[in-house]
């Protein structure tokens, strides 16, 4: 079956501008991802602050062109897309930001905010575009009527409804939500994260769900990628990853996550220092600065991304002898 959207060996490196390790350096902010997201499944996209996260989702959603790589739309590379593709691509593949306040123009009614894309896209206009603003409005759990008002008069998660309506207003098959609940407060979060995967099941959509909170991310995904220093360390099907993960690092994050019995051990691995800096990414496995396993192989040789088992993959050289 044909990725609806896909990643091949996508690397994008930024030129830092300033910062402790002086400018004019290669910063690389994603390097050598290769991901395909399949027609209605959920792929959770988990790492740590400035792994490249992002960054990736910008360049599968075309925001941003990789510095090397394809993203693929279909099939078919997106810098090869005749103008027809490019608009079906505009139309079927949307984003949930963040930050639902600064994504949302504040001199614009919520109804005009949302009904944009169906004015862009030559969806709907007139009294058909109302309906289908109003539709989309109680889609999300809001009333119509506050179709006038500003996005200042909304809290946080209204205005992640807001956002998440609008992303749907095209149609689109595609949903890359990144961190969309990290802004808000924790009681407000499960609304949101319910929300959206209500969505996803009535529209049949493709989720790519970013964060950095590995305990969202089990909830919600089909599948998962682990993400280190711009690298995918570890990907496969949910419950392999957290039933029998095959990276030191993921290993790590799931022993972070406090656990619900107070009875069940705990056994939090600590992990060393912080992340490198992705300007100064130590020589060979980019993990091995804080890994409790390295040894000498890791000073000098990159693990590649291997399948472990069916669907299965992790980025170690000692993979199977750490977690047989
Ligand atoms: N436009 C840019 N110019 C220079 N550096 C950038 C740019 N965008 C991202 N970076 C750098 O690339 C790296 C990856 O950033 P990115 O925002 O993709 O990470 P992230 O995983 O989304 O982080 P967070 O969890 O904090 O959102 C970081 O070091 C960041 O500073
Ligand atoms: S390759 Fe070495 S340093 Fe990297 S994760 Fe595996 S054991 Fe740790
Ligand atoms: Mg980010």
């Amino acid at each position: 079956m044909t990725a609806l959207i896909e990643t091949r060996a996508v690397s994008r490196h930024f030129i830092s501008s300033s910062g402790p390790f002086g400018a004019g350096k290669l910063l690389m902010a994603v390097a050598d991802v290769s991901i395909a997201l399949a027609a209605g499944e959920t792929l959770g996209i988990a790492g740590e602050t400035g792994c490249g996260k992002s960054t990736l989702a910008r360049i599968m959603m075309g925001l941003i062109p990789p510095s090397s790589g394809q993203v693929l739309y279909r099939g078919t590379p997106l810098n090869e897309m005749s103008k027809a593709g490019r608009s079906d691509f505009r139309k079927s593949v949307q984003m949930v930001f963040q930050d639902p306040f600064s994504s949302l123009n504040p001199r614009m009614r919520i109804g005009d905010i949302i009904g944009e894309p169906f004015v862009i896209h030559g969806i709907a206009s007139g009294t058909a575009l109302k309906e289908r603003v109003s539709d989309l409005i109680l889609q999300v759990g809001l009333q119509p009527e506050l179709a006038n008002r500003f996005p200042h008069e909304f809290s946080g998660g209204q205005r992640q409804r807001i956002g998440i309506a609008r992303a749907l207003a095209s149609g689109p098959q595609v949903l890359i939500a990144d961190e969309p609940v990290s802004a808000l407060d924790l009681s407000i979060q499960a609304q949101i994260i319910n929300l959206l995967m209500e969505l996803k099941e009535g529209h049949g959509l493709a989720l790519a769900f970013i964060a950095h909170d590995l305990s969202v991310v089990r909830h919600v995904s089909d599948r998962i990628a682990i993400m280190y220093l711009g690298r995918i360390v570890e990907l496969g099907s949910r419950d392999e990853v957290f039933s029998s993960c095959r990276h030191p690092y993921t290993e790590a994050l799931i022993s972070a996550i406090p656990k619900v019995h107070p009875s069940a051990k705990t056994g939090r691995i600590v992990l060393a220092g912080d992340v490198p800096s992705p300007l100064e990414i130590p020589t060979g496995c980019p993990f091995r600065s804080r890994c409790r396993y390295a040894r000498e192989l890791c000073r000098h040789e990159r693990p590649t991304l291997e399948e472990k088992s069916p669907g299965h993959f992790a980025a170690c050289h000692f993979s199977n002898e750490i977690f047989s």
